[in-house]
């Protein structure tokens, strides 16, 4: 399938978790994906959709941001988690689609007692937010940027506390972590590039509009 970027919006979407919440929302707005899209063995990563100018990518959840903000997609959804963590002045984010909520959390060791006053060290996947959060607080902490599974730094010796996501809290819990701070509460966002929203915007309004009703607000 060709992607003709004059004729063709496309949509970024994340794989994994937040795909079962997202499809049925995508359902209500009337947008559906071919059944390809579906299929988690297919190795494609552009697909059709029933609105024949929208294509569909699936890509992983930080990368949504980064594809939008580039230019390879138009539009996408992404976790206000990435979004902050990137904080791509190309991107705008008019709909809350009030899926994927959980929030980003600084969590240690049941029973740490390290002073705070020596230099921490923190594994996490958002090395931005974190120095943000803790430069405002005036406290210098050491990220250590990983891609998962950073709940066992701790236990390992490699890092004294974590900022991840958290959503039943099971992760911490069989890691032996306790949850100190929620730094950020986080949903998914429709998220659109400002050039494309100028230069496509009739569609992009559409798409706005499909979204907006199947969340029943009232188009602006
Ligand atoms: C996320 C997050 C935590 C876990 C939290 O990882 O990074 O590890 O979910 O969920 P819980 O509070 O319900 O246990 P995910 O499973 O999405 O995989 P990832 O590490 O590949 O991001």
């Amino acid at each position: 399938m060709s992607a003709n970027r004059s004729e063709n919006i496309i949509m970024a979407v994340p794989k994994g978790r937040i795909l079962d919440e997202l499809v049925p929302l995508m359902k209500k707005a009337k947008i559906i994906p071919e059944k390809a899209f579906f299929d988690k063995k297919d190795r494609r990563l552009l697909f059709s959709s029933n609105i024949s100018w929208l294509k569909i990518i699936r890509v992983r959840s930080f990368d949504v941001a980064t594809f939008v903000a580039f230019g390879g997609a138009d539009i996408g959804v992404a976790g206000l988690d990435v979004l902050k963590e990137f904080n791509y002045p190309e991107l705008y984010m008019p709909i809350d689609l009030k899926i994927g909520t959980c929030h980003l959390s600084i969590a240690e060791p049941k029973n740490y007692n390290k002073d705070d006053n020596i230099q921490i060290k923190i594994a996490t996947k958002y090395p931005n937010i974190t120095n943000n959060y803790f430069a405002n607080k005036g406290i210098n902490v050491n990220c250590i940027k990983m891609n998962g599974a950073m709940e066992i730094a701790p236990k390992l010796e490699m890092a004294d506390k974590i900022v991840d996501l958290v959503s039943s809290g099971k992760t911490l819990l069989a890691n032996d972590l306790v949850e100190i701070e929620n730094i950020l509460n986080v949903t998914s966002h429709l998220v659109i590039n400002r050039t494309a929203f100028k230069t496509r915007s009739k569609n992009i309004r559409d798409i706005m509009v499909f979204f907006r009703e199947a969340l029943n607000e009232k188009n602006t």
